[in-house]
């Protein structure tokens, strides 16, 4: 491999987008959404996105990035493509290995292939990808577990649930939209549940009004649930989450329909329900179908 491998830099960006959407057969990224997933990762490491080229042409890319999970150091490739001319020339081996040498460097214990929790493109490998998937089995990863995004065909209903809401109040919970002054209470909520989605819920508060929906009892958040959050205007619902003390109720329904109402009001035409999880809640509240499918893949490195 002869190709030179320089660090991304911002002004690469457009260019970036247009190589990515050449080379990527079942994906189609905006600047605005490659923008989220590089500077706007909020653990954004500038020193793992490699770039390499031939001339001035891109023709291959690879993305890196961190996340401390409960004590464990996890590195992730989030994104990455090699131009179609070039493949089984090594280039992404190559980028992999700077790659790795940097998360090795910075005690990386195991490294996944783009299910980066709070800010990621997809939830694991697209096995119609297949070359990616030889890719990764050759460099070491073993597939440890699937997931699947589920798509909701927005036009099939009205998503009205004020009668349920209103047997909701008899019980002393009110559903409703979370307004900007809500931010901490439903911070702190998340934070007792479900720290990692502490991010998302910011994100859904940036939209005016926020994309989030919450249910409260005695004036305190129980249950939360958001849209627009990751992926930014795809229709990417999530996340959402019940007190356990209050499962079983029907707030999850309602806080689910709240956001695929919104989303609708918003004109989109469909929904993702990313990285599932429970697809029987979704598919029975919501017409939820399984739409793609992903693989994910892990390697452990050596202490
Ligand atoms: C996956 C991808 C990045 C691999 O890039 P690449 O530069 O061709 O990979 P390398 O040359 O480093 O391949 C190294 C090894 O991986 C395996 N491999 C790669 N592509 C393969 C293929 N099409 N079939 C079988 N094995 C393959 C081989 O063992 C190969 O070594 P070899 O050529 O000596 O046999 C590239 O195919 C690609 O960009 N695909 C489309 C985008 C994509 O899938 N992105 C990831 C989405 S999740």
């Amino acid at each position: 491999m002869h190709y030179p491998i320089s660090l991304y830099q911002p002004d690469d960006l457009e260019v970036l987008c247009g190589f990515l959407n050449r080379s990527w057969e079942y994906d189609a990224i905006t600047p605005e959404l490659l923008e989220e997933k590089l500077t706007g990762d909020p653990f954004w490491m500038p020193q793992a996105i490699f770039i390499c080229r031939d001339q001035e042409q891109i023709i291959g890319f690879m993305q890196g990035v961190m996340r401390n999970i409960r004590g464990i150091r996890y590195g992730y490739i989030k994104l990455m493509a090699i131009d179609e001319g070039y493949r089984r020339q090594g280039i992404a081996t190559a980028l992999y290995q700077k790659l790795e040498a940097v998360f090795k460097q910075q005690k990386v214990e195991v490294i996944r292939i783009y299910d980066v929790p709070l800010n990621y493109w997809m939830p694991g490998i697209d096995p119609r990808y297949t070359p990616a998937l030889c890719w990764a089995m050759r460099k070491g990863f073993k597939r440890f577990g699937d997931t699947a995004n589920l798509h909701v065909d927005l036009s099939k209903n009205n998503w009205e649930t004020k009668i349920n809401e209103e047997k909701l109040i008899e019980e002393g919970i009110e559903v409703r939209r979370a307004y900007p002054e809500d931010k901490q209470a439903v911070l702190d909520f998340i934070q007792d549940e479900w720290a990692l989605w502490r991010h998302e819920a910011e994100m859904a508060f940036q939209d005016s009004p926020p994309s989030i929906h919450i249910a409260l009892m005695e004036g305190k958040v129980k249950a939360f649930s958001a849209h627009n959050a990751n992926n930014k205007g795809t229709g990417w619902f999530g996340p959402m989450g019940t007190h356990p003390d209050l499962r079983g109720k029907g707030m999850g329904a309602i806080l689910l329909k709240r956001c695929l109402k919104d989303m609708k009001a918003m004109g989109l035409s469909h929904s993702v329900i990313p990285w599932v999880g429970p697809i029987d809640f979704y598919a029975w509240h919501a017409g939820a179908v399984v739409d793609r499918v992903f693989w994910r893949f892990e390697k452990i490195l050596d202490k």
